[in-house]
Order: structure tokens, then C-alpha cells, then sequence
């Protein structure tokens, strides 16, 4: 991680009123969680429109039900890492803070983080497609694939946007409009290639946001950013707020 740019960002993030951030798979690979373009992502070796689109669903629902509950599975067994951890703290350290998250893993709630924003769903949220009937889950294995409503009796989904599906209205309507008054807009471990969520970043770009990447790699959108800080998020983040409190790093 290059000094001047970590300490730019710093600088950035502490003369901020409002920090907007916006988060990926890679935010959580330290907890164990595999991201979905990296090595050994969850899209390697597997077309996504065969587990995730309302398609594959309506073509197979123990097929697709099959691959969530294994996630489901894996996703039990994991914890929020120091990325999650600050971010969490950064709550309440701003005038206006808004986590936006790309991630269905629910660990940033898990972390204490309130009120974020989860524009593709939560994993741990079952919906019934008959009756819209929601409700949260966090039984891994599921005893019965796929699930039944018991209010209707009809099949039930999980609670995550897939391909070709909108996004939660109100989750999307916040995100963009925290966005669009965001004087910092932290990008953290994503490919920034999945649209709608990706253009959040070009709407912070366009309104004159400060943009920090985090991530080893260039995103997508990396030359959007004004700084970049190329390292693992669970490492950038503590270091950033370490010296956010004057803790000498
Ligand atoms: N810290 C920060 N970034 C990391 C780390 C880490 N420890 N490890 C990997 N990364 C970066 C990778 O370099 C990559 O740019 O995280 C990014 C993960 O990209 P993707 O796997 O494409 O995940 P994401 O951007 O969240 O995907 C967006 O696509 O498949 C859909 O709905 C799914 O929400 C998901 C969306």
C-alpha cells in the first residue's frame, strides 16, 4: 500500500462530512467467503444463468435452491473481518455515513453495521413467489429443498436479486441519493462490472465525489478513482482508521 496514497485518502476521508461507501465480494474474502470472478470464484466453472436468474429458478428449483443452501451452508460457518469491523465503527464517526453493499452475506449487519443498504438482497431472507410472504432463515442445511410457504403453502425463493431482476427500490433510491451527496465514495472490493450497482460510482464521479478504491487489483471503474489503495481490504481499512484516531501506523 503506497504511503502518500494512504495518507491522501486519510486526509480526504477526515475533512469529509458525508462518506458514502460502496462494497463487493472482495470485502468479504477474508472471512472466507469466496468472491464470484476471482480465482476460484463462485462463477468459475458455472453459468451464472443456471443458478442465478428467475429463468433457472422457474426450470429448476431444487437445482438452483441446492446452490444457495450450500452457500448458506459455507456462509454459517464464517465472521466479519476487520473490514466490516471499521466500517462499522465508521457509523458513527461521520455527519452522514451510508454502507451500500453488493454482498448477501449479511456480514456487515453481522458486524453491527445498521441500516445498510443491500441492493442485491440478503441470503439469510426467504420469499414466497406466491404469496410475497417474507421471512428470515438462518437454518443451514435447510431440512426441506426447496422450501414451502407455510402461510400459502406455495414454493419460496431466496431473498436475493438475480440477473435481470430490479433492484429494492427503497435500497436503490438511498444508495443513489447518498450517493449523489457523498464528498467521499469509498469503493471496496468489487469488479465494479454488475450493473445497476457499478454506476453508483459514475454518479459519484460525475457529482465531483472523492473516489478511493480499495482493492489489490484495478477495478473496472479504477480510473474513476482519485486514489487507489491496492491492498486487501481487511488491511487498508484498519490502516485508514488507525490513522483517522492519530494511532501512529
Ligand atoms: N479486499 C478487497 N478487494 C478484494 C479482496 C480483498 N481481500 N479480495 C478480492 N478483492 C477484489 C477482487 O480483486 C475483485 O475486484 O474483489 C473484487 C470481487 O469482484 P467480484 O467477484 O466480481 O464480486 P462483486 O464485484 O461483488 O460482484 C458484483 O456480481 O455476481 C454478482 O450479485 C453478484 O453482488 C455480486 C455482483
Amino acid at each position: 500500500m503506497d504511503r502518500r496514497d494512504l495518507e491522501t485518502a486519510v486526509a480526504w476521508i477526515r475533512s469529509a462530512g458525508t462518506v458514502t461507501v460502496l462494497t463487493g465480494a472482495g470485502v468479504s474474502a477474508e472471512s472466507g467467503v469466496p468472491t464470484f470472478r476471482g480465482s476460484g470464484g463462485l462463477w468459475q466453472g458455472r453459468r451464472v444463468e443456471d443458478v442465478a436468474s428467475p429463468e433457472a429458478f422457474a426450470a429448476d428449483p431444487h437445482a438452483v435452491w441446492r446452490f444457495y443452501d450450500e452457500r448458506r451452508c459455507r456462509l454459517a460457518t464464517v465472521q466479519p473481518n476487520p473490514a466490516h469491523e471499521v466500517l462499522a465503527r465508521w457509523q458513527d464517526r461521520f455527519r452522514r455515513f451510508t454502507l451500500v453493499t453488493q454482498n448477501v452475506d449479511g456480514l456487515h449487519a453481522l458486524a453491527r453495521s445498521r441500516d445498510v443498504l443491500e441492493l442485491h438482497g440478503n441470503i439469510w431472507r426467504i420469499r414466497c413467489v406466491e404469496c410475497g410472504r417474507e421471512r428470515e432463515d438462518r437454518t443451514a442445511p435447510l431440512p426441506e429443498l426447496p422450501p414451502r410457504c407455510t402461510a400459502c403453502g406455495g414454493l419460496e425463493r431466496p431473498g436475493v436479486v438475480w440477473f435481470g431482476e430490479a433492484l429494492p427500490e427503497g435500497a436503490a433510491r438511498d444508495a443513489w441519493r447518498a450517493t449523489e451527496t457523498a464528498d467521499v465514495f469509498l469503493v471496496a472490493g468489487t469488479s465494479a462490472v454488475v450493473y445497476p450497482a457499478a454506476g453508483l460510482v459514475e454518479v459519484a464521479a460525475a457529482r465531483g465525489a472523492r473516489i478511493v478504491e480499495l482493492n489489490p487489483e484495478a477495478s473496472a471503474l479504477a480510473h474513476l478513482a482519485g486514489v487507489a489503495l491496492r491492498a486487501p481490504a481487511g488491511e487498508a481499512l484498519p490502516a485508514i482508521d488507525a490513522l483517522l484516531s492519530g494511532v501512529p501506523s
